[in-house]
């Protein structure tokens, strides 16, 4: 949709990174990390949200959607660890430890998380209020109580609930990428969580459906991981038809909680696309 720009701005915020100061690995890990890149799902929604909003500061969102997705990034580098999960293969390459080493795999999501707020920091110089906003934003979406820290962390607990584990490993920054569009546009974030947290929650349901059906070949990662590492799996705990239904549900639930704006019209178009191609083809066969 918006994936030329999500490219550009993302090329942006590298490229402030590296250069001749920079030791060499670093910055080659840093690009490998996040190019070439994955569904990039989370700027999109940035973008798409800030348009809704007639995005009035394009420079603004261009730093919000490349602050979220690096925020991404930086997680599935340190997720993929020897510690964490131990996944040889991400997008479709070795990780960023296979392919560097531990020590750079670990600076190297240092890195992107404080590129993050650097690129923050860099556009929204000239407006103290809406920096504020912004960082509390990420920081919201990324750290503790609520953010994918805590949502990594939770699996360090000797009991997890399904809800409270999805919704901060993956849900929050979905919200934090709903709210960031609003925000990059002058708009109130909160009033646009609720779209946030219902693709968030579509996205995890559809997740755990590819590791149940997928193989990682066609995943690009590691599949079958949640029955492996006992992790709670949507599609395990309602049946893959009820998984399936809930997908619906939340597609339907998602597009509905669109707050008035000039390109709602639109943008319910645009997540009700993205949404239906969050369904594994192999769900074709499975009624809800
Ligand atoms: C993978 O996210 C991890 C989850 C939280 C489900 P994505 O499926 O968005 O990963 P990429 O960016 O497309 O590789
Ligand atoms: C990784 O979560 C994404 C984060 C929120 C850090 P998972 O471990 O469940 O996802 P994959 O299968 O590695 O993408
Ligand atoms: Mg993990
Ligand atoms: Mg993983």
């Amino acid at each position: 949709m918006h994936m030329e720009r999500v490219e550009m701005a993302l090329e942006a915020a590298l490229n402030a990174a590296s250069g001749p100061k920079c030791p060499p690995k670093l910055a080659s890990a840093m690009r490998h990390a996040v190019f070439p890149g994955g569904h990039r799902i989370r700027p999109q929604i940035v973008l798409a949200v800030a348009m809704a909003c007639g995005d009035p500061n394009p420079a603004h969102t261009d730093a919000a959607a490349a602050a979220i997705e690096l925020m991404h990034c930086a997680s599935l580098v340190h997720d993929d660890l020897p510690t964490f999960d131990d996944a040889p293969i991400r997008r479709g390459k070795p990780t960023v430890h296979v392919e560097f080493g531990e020590p750079l795999a670990v600076l190297t999501g240092d890195a992107l998380i404080v590129l993050a707020y650097e690129t923050i920091a860099r556009a929204f110089s000239a407006d103290a209020r809406q920096l504020v906003q912004m960082i509390n934003i990420v920081s919201q979406s990324v750290g503790a109580p609520s953010g994918i820290i805590a949502g990594q962390a939770w699996e360090s607990e000797e009991t997890i609930s399904l809800v409270d584990y999805q919704r901060a490993k993956t849900g929050a920054l979905f919200a934090g990428a709903t709210l960031a569009g609003a925000a990059a546009a002058g708009q109130d974030p909160e009033a646009w969580r609720a779209l946030g947290d219902y693709i968030g929650e579509a996205y995890q349901v559809a997740d755990d459906l590819r590791d149940l059906l997928c193989d990682a070949e066609e995943l690009g990662k590691p599949a079958h991981q949640d029955e492996r590492r006992a992790r709670p799996n949507a599609a395990a705990q309602l049946g893959i038809g009820g998984a399936k239904q809930r997908l619906t549900d939340l597609a339907d639930a998602a597009a509905a909680s669109i707050p008035d704006c000039p390109g709602a019209e639109q943008l319910r178009v645009i997540i009700r696309a993205q949404t239906r191609q969050l369904f594994p083809s192999q769900l074709e066969q499975y009624a809800a």
